[in-house]
């Protein structure tokens, strides 16, 4: 995405919000999360995960579990599994087929609904205004659910507009508590910006180590939308877990690969939710609030973006 931010055509007030979002987001990116939003976050048992301020004023953890091929009982089992571990956000997508295992691994869970931040997707093949509402129904009996946290409209195809249209009427019914996209860049986000009447809360990305997407997180900073990453370890391609550079800084407090790039997403302010389907890594992946990577090793992490996609197949 090369896209230059442009200024000219925003009024006096929306530039000083978005001035103060701007600045947040550079605060964000030199302190980590934790010395922003600590004064709201009194009451949270120390190393557990912190929840942000989404622009709607609903809160999100930083930190949740991607279920991506977790599919029937092991889904069901990894998601419980998951949540009584400490994870309370928890992505799902009608497209992985596996919703219903999810729902069942949030009953099974015991942890009450309101401690809970569930987030699905909205298919491309339901894209729409009629067919959104059908989805987003189907999505709710899957999950066992009566309201989502997040949906996301997917990916950028389809009837964009009749889609949003539905889920703004959705968030308005308080069926969804906050709504956003994924896989969209800064211009089909200000496609969509021109006609809505609610601003994407969130856009879902990919990014990691070795695609950290700057720009684009400059672009949401600027627009107050929460960045998230999906494949926050590129799934270990282009070798992340036995990357040299990540070890080295890894060994400096006693932190895996997976943990120094899931500290790399929280200190810029990015959401992140790996996946693992092993207890052993749902534990380790939780233990990034008790050490901070310095300036220094923020720059070196900086060095192995490639600027490009891993994940050529999906485009
Ligand atoms: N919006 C979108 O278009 C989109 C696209 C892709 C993904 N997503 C979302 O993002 C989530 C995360 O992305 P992802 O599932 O593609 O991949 P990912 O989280 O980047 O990587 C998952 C892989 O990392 C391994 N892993 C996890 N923790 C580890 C650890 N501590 N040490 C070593 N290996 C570890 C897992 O293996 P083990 O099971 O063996 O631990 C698994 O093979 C998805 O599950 C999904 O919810 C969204």
């Amino acid at each position: 995405m090369k896209r230059k931010i442009q200024l000219r055509n925003i009024d006096r007030r929306e530039f000083l919000q978005n001035s103060a979002k701007f600045a947040t987001g550079a605060l964000l990116m030199s302190f980590g999360v934790s010395e922003i939003f600590g004064a709201d976050q009194s009451d949270r048992p120390e190393g557990s995960i912190e929840w942000i301020t989404l622009n709607n004023g609903i809160k999100m953890p930083i930190l949740g579990f991607g279920t991506l091929y977790l599919n029937g009982a092991e889904g069901e089992g990894c998601v419980a599994d998951a949540i009584s571990l400490g994870y309370r956000l928890i992505d799902t997508a009608t497209i992985y087929g596996n919703e219903a295992a999810v729902g069942a691994g949030i009953k099974n869970s015991g942890i009450s609904r309101e401690e809970l931040f569930v987030t699905s997707k909205l298919w491309v093949d339901d894209s729409g205004y009629e067919n959104t509402k059908k989805a987003f129904q189907t999505t709710l009996n899957k999950l066992g659910l009566d309201y989502l946290d997040l949906y996301l409209i997917h990916r950028p195809r389809g009837d964009v507009k009749g889609s949003w249209k539905a889920m703004e009427e959705l968030y308005r019914e308080g069926r969804i508590k906050a709504i956003g996209v994924s896989n969209f860049d800064a211009n089909q986000l200000d496609e969509i910006m021109s006609y809505a009447n609610i601003k994407p809360a969130v856009n879902q990305i990919e990014t990691h180590v070795f695609f950290q997407q700057e720009e684009a997180k400059l672009y949401l900073n600027q627009h107050g939308i929460q960045m998230e990453a999906w494949s926050p370890f590129a799934q270990g391609r282009n070798g992340l877990f036995t990357n040299e550079t990540l070890a080295s800084i890894g060994k400096k407090y006693d932190k895996t690969n997976a943990q120094v790039s899931l500290r790399w997403h929280y200190q810029r302010g990015v959401v992140a939710i790996p996946r693992t389907s092993q207890k052993a890594h749902m534990i380790e992946n939780l233990n990034i609030f008790d050490f901070k990577l310095d300036e220094s090793d923020m720059k070196k992490i900086e060095l192995l973006d490639l600027y490009t996609t891993q994940f050529p197949e999906w485009g």
